[in-house]
Protein backbone atom coordinates (compact mmCIF):
# COMPACT_ATOMS: atom_id res chain seq x y z
CA UNK A 1 0.00 0.00 0.00
CA UNK A 2 1.30 3.09 -1.28
CA UNK A 3 0.59 6.51 0.80
CA UNK A 4 0.99 9.20 -1.64
CA UNK A 5 1.70 12.75 -0.94
CA UNK A 6 -0.66 15.95 -3.25
CA UNK A 7 -2.21 13.70 -5.44
CA UNK A 8 -4.52 15.51 -8.49
CA UNK A 9 -8.25 13.69 -8.14
CA UNK A 10 -9.33 15.44 -10.99
CA UNK A 11 -9.80 11.74 -12.54
CA UNK A 12 -11.16 10.21 -9.87
CA UNK A 13 -14.09 12.37 -9.62
CA UNK A 14 -16.73 12.32 -12.52
CA UNK A 15 -17.64 16.25 -12.04
CA UNK A 16 -13.96 16.45 -12.95
CA UNK A 17 -13.04 18.71 -10.90
CA UNK A 18 -9.64 19.64 -10.02
CA UNK A 19 -8.25 19.16 -6.41
CA UNK A 20 -5.63 18.43 -4.70
CA UNK A 21 -5.39 15.76 -1.60
CA UNK A 22 -2.80 16.48 1.22
CA UNK A 23 -2.54 12.71 1.27
CA UNK A 24 -3.94 9.81 -0.30
CA UNK A 25 -4.57 6.29 -0.16
CA UNK A 26 -6.13 3.39 -2.13
CA UNK A 27 -6.80 0.71 -0.19
CA UNK A 28 -8.01 -2.73 -0.94
CA UNK A 29 -8.92 -4.55 1.81
CA UNK A 30 -10.34 -3.75 5.64
CA UNK A 31 -6.97 -4.15 6.87
CA UNK A 32 -5.11 -1.83 4.86
CA UNK A 33 -8.26 0.39 5.99
CA UNK A 34 -7.72 -0.10 9.52
CA UNK A 35 -3.93 0.91 8.94
CA UNK A 36 -5.10 4.02 7.03
CA UNK A 37 -7.68 5.31 10.03
CA UNK A 38 -4.61 4.43 12.54
CA UNK A 39 -2.13 6.64 10.35
CA UNK A 40 -4.69 9.31 10.28
CA UNK A 41 -5.55 9.17 13.67
CA UNK A 42 -2.10 9.02 15.14
CA UNK A 43 -1.07 12.25 12.65
CA UNK A 44 -4.13 14.27 13.36
CA UNK A 45 -5.12 14.06 9.94
CA UNK A 46 -8.90 14.45 9.20
CA UNK A 47 -9.86 11.24 7.01
CA UNK A 48 -11.80 11.76 3.76
CA UNK A 49 -13.68 8.44 1.57
CA UNK A 50 -13.47 8.38 -1.86
CA UNK A 51 -15.95 5.54 -3.65
CA UNK A 52 -16.09 6.25 -7.20
CA UNK A 53 -16.71 10.23 -7.02
CA UNK A 54 -19.62 10.55 -8.80
CA UNK A 55 -22.05 12.14 -6.00
CA UNK A 56 -19.47 14.84 -4.56
CA UNK A 57 -18.47 18.35 -5.01
CA UNK A 58 -14.25 18.48 -4.29
CA UNK A 59 -12.86 21.73 -3.31
CA UNK A 60 -9.60 22.78 -5.17
CA UNK A 61 -7.51 21.14 -1.76
CA UNK A 62 -8.05 18.99 0.49
CA UNK A 63 -6.52 19.09 3.95
CA UNK A 64 -6.10 15.69 5.72
CA UNK A 65 -6.05 11.99 3.89
CA UNK A 66 -8.13 10.89 1.34
CA UNK A 67 -8.62 7.21 1.40
CA UNK A 68 -10.60 5.48 -1.94
CA UNK A 69 -12.23 2.61 -1.12
CA UNK A 70 -11.27 -0.35 -3.73
CA UNK A 71 -12.61 -3.23 -1.75
CA UNK A 72 -12.85 -6.01 -4.28
CA UNK A 73 -14.92 -8.84 -4.17
CA UNK A 74 -18.55 -10.66 -4.92
CA UNK A 75 -19.62 -13.77 -3.09
CA UNK A 76 -22.81 -15.24 -4.30
CA UNK A 77 -24.50 -17.97 -1.41
CA UNK A 78 -28.10 -19.77 -2.51
CA UNK A 79 -30.77 -19.37 0.52
CA UNK A 80 -33.22 -21.21 -0.94
CA UNK A 81 -33.96 -22.38 -5.03
CA UNK A 82 -35.07 -19.28 -5.90
CA UNK A 83 -33.10 -16.79 -3.52
CA UNK A 84 -30.02 -15.31 -3.04
CA UNK A 85 -27.80 -13.40 -1.18
CA UNK A 86 -24.93 -11.04 -2.54
CA UNK A 87 -22.02 -9.79 -0.56
CA UNK A 88 -20.13 -7.32 -2.17
CA UNK A 89 -16.96 -5.26 -1.49
CA UNK A 90 -17.75 -1.83 -1.28
CA UNK A 91 -14.95 -0.77 -4.42
CA UNK A 92 -16.61 -2.55 -6.56
CA UNK A 93 -18.30 -1.03 -9.38
CA UNK A 94 -22.19 -0.42 -8.61
CA UNK A 95 -24.01 -0.88 -12.80
CA UNK A 96 -21.17 -4.17 -13.45
CA UNK A 97 -22.79 -5.44 -10.05
CA UNK A 98 -26.06 -5.38 -11.57
CA UNK A 99 -25.11 -6.81 -14.40
CA UNK A 100 -23.66 -9.73 -12.87
CA UNK A 101 -26.73 -10.59 -10.78
CA UNK A 102 -28.94 -10.07 -13.73
CA UNK A 103 -27.12 -12.26 -15.75
CA UNK A 104 -26.98 -14.91 -12.13
CA UNK A 105 -30.79 -14.82 -13.38
CA UNK A 106 -31.57 -12.84 -10.34
CA UNK A 107 -34.26 -9.87 -10.70
CA UNK A 108 -34.53 -6.52 -8.41
CA UNK A 109 -31.71 -4.70 -9.35
CA UNK A 110 -32.34 -4.28 -12.78
CA UNK A 111 -33.94 0.21 -12.71
CA UNK A 112 -30.87 0.81 -10.76
CA UNK A 113 -28.73 -0.20 -13.80
CA UNK A 114 -26.25 2.28 -15.66
CA UNK A 115 -26.10 4.29 -11.85
CA UNK A 116 -22.38 5.60 -11.31
CA UNK A 117 -20.45 4.99 -8.28
CA UNK A 118 -18.95 1.90 -6.00
CA UNK A 119 -21.39 -0.32 -4.14
CA UNK A 120 -20.53 0.72 -0.82
CA UNK A 121 -21.49 4.68 -2.01
CA UNK A 122 -24.93 3.64 -2.80
CA UNK A 123 -26.17 3.49 0.47
CA UNK A 124 -25.13 6.09 1.64
CA UNK A 125 -27.60 8.25 -0.74
CA UNK A 126 -29.73 5.47 -1.16
CA UNK A 127 -29.42 5.31 -4.61
CA UNK A 128 -32.86 5.45 -6.35
CA UNK A 129 -34.45 5.17 -10.24
CA UNK A 130 -37.47 4.28 -11.94
CA UNK A 131 -39.51 3.31 -8.94
CA UNK A 132 -37.01 1.13 -6.92
CA UNK A 133 -34.68 2.48 -4.21
CA UNK A 134 -31.42 0.57 -2.93
CA UNK A 135 -33.13 0.41 0.51
CA UNK A 136 -35.57 -2.62 -0.85
CA UNK A 137 -33.07 -4.98 -1.32
CA UNK A 138 -30.13 -4.44 0.86
CA UNK A 139 -30.34 -6.63 4.02
CA UNK A 140 -26.97 -5.31 5.78
CA UNK A 141 -23.77 -3.47 5.20
CA UNK A 142 -20.21 -4.08 6.97
CA UNK A 143 -19.21 -0.95 8.54
CA UNK A 144 -16.25 0.21 10.80
CA UNK A 145 -16.99 3.15 12.97
CA UNK A 146 -14.21 5.24 12.98
CA UNK A 147 -15.22 7.31 16.16
CA UNK A 148 -14.59 3.90 17.76
CA UNK A 149 -11.39 2.64 19.89
CA UNK A 150 -12.25 -0.24 17.97
CA UNK A 151 -11.88 -0.56 14.21
CA UNK A 152 -13.19 -4.30 13.52
CA UNK A 153 -15.70 -4.18 10.91
CA UNK A 154 -19.24 -5.06 12.02
CA UNK A 155 -22.91 -5.43 10.59
CA UNK A 156 -25.40 -2.78 10.63
CA UNK A 157 -29.00 -4.09 9.41
CA UNK A 158 -31.19 -2.39 7.01
CA UNK A 159 -33.72 -1.18 9.58
CA UNK A 160 -30.42 0.80 11.46
CA UNK A 161 -29.75 2.52 8.17
CA UNK A 162 -32.62 5.23 8.87
CA UNK A 163 -33.17 5.24 4.86
CA UNK A 164 -34.99 8.10 3.40
CA UNK A 165 -35.49 9.18 -0.09
CA UNK A 166 -31.85 10.02 -0.67
CA UNK A 167 -30.73 9.86 2.88
CA UNK A 168 -29.96 7.29 5.11
CA UNK A 169 -28.05 7.17 8.63
CA UNK A 170 -24.07 7.46 6.46
CA UNK A 171 -25.40 11.13 4.90
CA UNK A 172 -26.90 12.19 8.83
CA UNK A 173 -23.43 11.22 10.54
CA UNK A 174 -21.25 12.36 8.11
CA UNK A 175 -17.71 10.34 8.15
CA UNK A 176 -18.57 8.19 11.38
CA UNK A 177 -18.91 5.08 9.04
CA UNK A 178 -17.12 3.63 6.56
CA UNK A 179 -18.54 0.89 4.33
CA UNK A 180 -17.12 -2.40 3.77
CA UNK A 181 -19.00 -4.53 2.20
CA UNK A 182 -23.21 -4.51 0.89
CA UNK A 183 -25.60 -7.48 1.33
CA UNK A 184 -28.53 -7.60 -0.72
CA UNK A 185 -30.65 -10.39 -1.35
CA UNK A 186 -32.32 -10.71 -4.53
CA UNK A 187 -34.69 -13.34 -5.62
CA UNK A 188 -35.66 -14.94 -9.50
CA UNK A 189 -38.88 -14.24 -9.78
CA UNK A 190 -39.69 -10.79 -8.25
CA UNK A 191 -42.00 -8.85 -10.23
CA UNK A 192 -40.78 -6.16 -12.45
CA UNK A 193 -41.49 -2.62 -11.66
CA UNK A 194 -42.10 -1.30 -15.16
CA UNK A 195 -44.74 1.15 -14.37
CA UNK A 196 -42.49 4.17 -15.42
CA UNK A 197 -43.52 5.80 -18.40
CA UNK A 198 -40.29 6.55 -19.73
CA UNK A 199 -39.43 2.57 -19.04
CA UNK A 200 -43.18 1.31 -20.18
CA UNK A 201 -42.42 3.37 -23.64
CA UNK A 202 -39.33 1.81 -24.10
CA UNK A 203 -40.23 -2.07 -23.53
CA UNK A 204 -42.33 -2.93 -26.30
CA UNK A 205 -44.21 -6.10 -27.12
CA UNK A 206 -41.21 -8.68 -26.42
CA UNK A 207 -41.07 -10.41 -23.40
CA UNK A 208 -40.37 -8.65 -20.72
CA UNK A 209 -37.61 -9.67 -18.01
CA UNK A 210 -35.68 -8.33 -15.72
CA UNK A 211 -32.30 -8.02 -18.85
CA UNK A 212 -34.74 -6.58 -20.92
CA UNK A 213 -36.02 -3.88 -18.19
CA UNK A 214 -32.22 -3.17 -17.56
CA UNK A 215 -32.04 -2.47 -21.80
CA UNK A 216 -34.82 0.17 -21.11
CA UNK A 217 -33.59 1.81 -18.17
CA UNK A 218 -30.44 1.81 -19.66
CA UNK A 219 -31.55 3.39 -22.76
CA UNK A 220 -33.97 5.99 -20.91
CA UNK A 221 -30.85 6.95 -18.64
CA UNK A 222 -28.36 7.14 -21.82
CA UNK A 223 -31.28 9.65 -23.39
CA UNK A 224 -31.04 12.24 -20.93
CA UNK A 225 -28.71 11.69 -18.47
CA UNK A 226 -24.80 12.98 -20.14
CA UNK A 227 -22.35 10.67 -20.37
CA UNK A 228 -19.86 11.53 -17.47
CA UNK A 229 -16.50 10.68 -19.84
CA UNK A 230 -17.53 13.40 -22.29
CA UNK A 231 -19.72 16.20 -19.96
CA UNK A 232 -18.98 15.64 -16.31
CA UNK A 233 -21.20 15.56 -14.15
CA UNK A 234 -22.62 14.19 -10.82
CA UNK A 235 -26.13 13.44 -11.98
CA UNK A 236 -28.99 14.68 -10.19
CA UNK A 237 -27.61 18.22 -8.71
CA UNK A 238 -30.50 18.58 -6.62
CA UNK A 239 -33.30 16.66 -4.89
CA UNK A 240 -36.80 16.39 -5.59
CA UNK A 241 -38.35 18.92 -2.99
CA UNK A 242 -41.18 17.20 -0.68
CA UNK A 243 -43.80 19.56 -0.30
CA UNK A 244 -47.79 19.00 1.45
CA UNK A 245 -51.08 19.18 -0.28
CA UNK A 246 -51.89 23.07 0.57
CA UNK A 247 -48.58 24.06 -0.90
CA UNK A 248 -49.44 21.76 -4.34
CA UNK A 249 -52.56 22.85 -4.75
CA UNK A 250 -50.91 26.91 -4.37
CA UNK A 251 -48.75 25.50 -7.21
CA UNK A 252 -51.40 24.15 -8.88
CA UNK A 253 -53.12 26.95 -9.27
CA UNK A 254 -50.41 29.46 -11.07
CA UNK A 255 -48.64 26.79 -12.36
CA UNK A 256 -51.32 24.10 -14.06
CA UNK A 257 -48.42 21.96 -15.47
CA UNK A 258 -46.46 21.38 -12.44
CA UNK A 259 -45.24 17.73 -12.18
CA UNK A 260 -45.75 15.93 -8.86
CA UNK A 261 -46.33 12.48 -7.39
CA UNK A 262 -48.53 11.55 -4.21
CA UNK A 263 -46.10 10.65 -1.47
CA UNK A 264 -48.95 9.96 1.18
CA UNK A 265 -52.63 12.01 2.27
CA UNK A 266 -50.36 14.99 2.84
CA UNK A 267 -46.94 14.48 1.22
CA UNK A 268 -46.12 15.45 -2.44
CA UNK A 269 -42.94 15.60 -4.03
CA UNK A 270 -41.77 17.99 -7.32
CA UNK A 271 -40.29 16.82 -10.45
CA UNK A 272 -37.54 19.76 -9.68
CA UNK A 273 -36.22 19.09 -13.12
CA UNK A 274 -39.43 20.56 -14.42
CA UNK A 275 -39.44 23.68 -12.29
CA UNK A 276 -35.98 24.32 -13.09
CA UNK A 277 -36.60 23.88 -17.22
CA UNK A 278 -39.49 26.35 -16.50
CA UNK A 279 -37.67 28.87 -14.62
CA UNK A 280 -35.54 28.67 -17.71
CA UNK A 281 -32.39 27.37 -17.08
CA UNK A 282 -32.46 24.41 -19.07
CA UNK A 283 -29.31 24.09 -21.63
CA UNK A 284 -27.86 27.58 -19.87
CA UNK A 285 -24.14 27.61 -19.59
CA UNK A 286 -21.14 29.91 -18.74
CA UNK A 287 -17.81 29.94 -19.81
CA UNK A 288 -17.31 26.97 -17.33
CA UNK A 289 -20.00 24.92 -16.25
CA UNK A 290 -23.97 24.73 -17.02
CA UNK A 291 -27.81 23.28 -16.94
CA UNK A 292 -28.21 20.33 -18.57
CA UNK A 293 -29.88 20.22 -22.09
CA UNK A 294 -31.85 17.50 -21.59
CA UNK A 295 -32.35 17.13 -18.15
CA UNK A 296 -32.44 20.31 -15.69
CA UNK A 297 -31.87 18.32 -12.92
CA UNK A 298 -28.34 17.81 -13.87
CA UNK A 299 -25.44 20.61 -13.79
CA UNK A 300 -22.42 20.22 -16.00
CA UNK A 301 -18.65 21.08 -16.22
CA UNK A 302 -17.95 21.91 -19.67
CA UNK A 303 -14.65 23.40 -18.82
CA UNK A 304 -12.65 23.29 -16.06
CA UNK A 305 -15.44 24.28 -13.52
CA UNK A 306 -13.96 24.24 -9.96
CA UNK A 307 -16.81 23.75 -6.96
CA UNK A 308 -17.05 27.50 -6.71
CA UNK A 309 -17.92 27.72 -9.81
CA UNK A 310 -20.96 24.64 -9.86
CA UNK A 311 -21.64 25.41 -6.67
CA UNK A 312 -22.23 29.49 -7.62
CA UNK A 313 -24.31 28.13 -9.82
CA UNK A 314 -26.15 25.87 -8.00
CA UNK A 315 -26.79 28.89 -5.77
CA UNK A 316 -28.42 30.64 -8.74
CA UNK A 317 -30.81 27.82 -9.49
CA UNK A 318 -31.93 27.82 -5.99
CA UNK A 319 -33.21 31.44 -5.19
CA UNK A 320 -33.97 31.59 -8.55
CA UNK A 321 -36.79 28.67 -7.69
CA UNK A 322 -37.35 29.64 -4.58
CA UNK A 323 -38.57 33.27 -6.29
CA UNK A 324 -40.53 31.82 -8.57
CA UNK A 325 -42.45 28.54 -6.95
CA UNK A 326 -41.64 29.50 -2.85
CA UNK A 327 -39.75 26.09 -2.87
CA UNK A 328 -36.06 25.67 -1.56
CA UNK A 329 -33.90 23.25 -3.58
CA UNK A 330 -31.70 21.02 -1.34
CA UNK A 331 -28.46 19.67 -3.11
CA UNK A 332 -28.07 16.04 -3.90
CA UNK A 333 -23.80 15.56 -3.92
CA UNK A 334 -22.06 15.41 -1.13
CA UNK A 335 -20.11 18.84 -0.82
CA UNK A 336 -16.75 18.52 0.71
N1 LIG B 1 -38.69 16.94 -16.28
C1 LIG B 1 -38.84 18.08 -17.04
N2 LIG B 1 -37.72 18.77 -17.38
C2 LIG B 1 -36.48 18.37 -17.03
C3 LIG B 1 -36.33 17.22 -16.24
C4 LIG B 1 -37.45 16.51 -15.88
O1 LIG B 1 -39.94 18.47 -17.38
O2 LIG B 1 -35.53 19.07 -17.39
C5 LIG B 1 -39.87 16.15 -15.95
C6 LIG B 1 -39.88 14.84 -16.73
O3 LIG B 1 -40.47 14.97 -17.99
C7 LIG B 1 -40.66 13.93 -15.82
C8 LIG B 1 -40.34 14.44 -14.44
O4 LIG B 1 -39.84 15.77 -14.59
O5 LIG B 1 -42.04 14.06 -16.04
C9 LIG B 1 -39.31 13.58 -13.72
O6 LIG B 1 -38.13 13.52 -14.51
P1 LIG B 1 -37.21 12.20 -14.59
O7 LIG B 1 -38.04 11.04 -14.93
O8 LIG B 1 -36.09 12.51 -15.48
O9 LIG B 1 -36.76 11.97 -13.11
P2 LIG B 1 -36.25 13.00 -11.98
O10 LIG B 1 -37.29 13.10 -10.94
O11 LIG B 1 -35.78 14.24 -12.61
C10 LIG B 1 -35.22 11.13 -10.46
C11 LIG B 1 -33.91 10.81 -9.83
C12 LIG B 1 -32.94 10.27 -10.88
C13 LIG B 1 -33.55 9.01 -11.47
C14 LIG B 1 -34.91 9.38 -12.10
C15 LIG B 1 -35.65 8.19 -12.67
C16 LIG B 1 -33.69 12.36 -7.98
C17 LIG B 1 -32.97 13.53 -7.40
N3 LIG B 1 -33.34 12.00 -9.21
O12 LIG B 1 -35.00 12.19 -11.40
O13 LIG B 1 -31.73 9.92 -10.20
O14 LIG B 1 -32.70 8.45 -12.45
O15 LIG B 1 -35.76 9.98 -11.09
O16 LIG B 1 -36.27 7.49 -11.65
O17 LIG B 1 -34.54 11.79 -7.31
C18 LIG B 1 -29.59 10.76 -9.58
O18 LIG B 1 -29.98 10.71 -8.42
O19 LIG B 1 -28.45 11.16 -9.88
C19 LIG B 1 -30.53 10.41 -10.65
C20 LIG B 1 -30.22 10.58 -11.93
Amino acid sequence: MRYEKNIDLTSLNTMNIRSIAEHYCQVCDVNQLVEVIKFSRKNHLDLHVLGGGSNVILPPTIDGFVVHIAIPGCEMVTVTDSMADFVVGAGENWHEFVQFTLNQGYSGLENLSLIPGTVGAAPVQNIGAYGVEIKDLLTEVSVIDVTSDDLTPFILKNNQLEFEYRNSLFKKNARRYIITSVKVRLNKHSPLKTGYGDIAGRLGESEMTALSVSHAVIEARKSKLPDVSETPNAGSFFKNPIVNREKLLALQAEFPNVISYKVDEDTYKLAAGWLIQEAGWKGYRDERVGVHDKQALVLVNHNQGRSEDILGLAEQVKVSILDKYGVALEVEPVVL
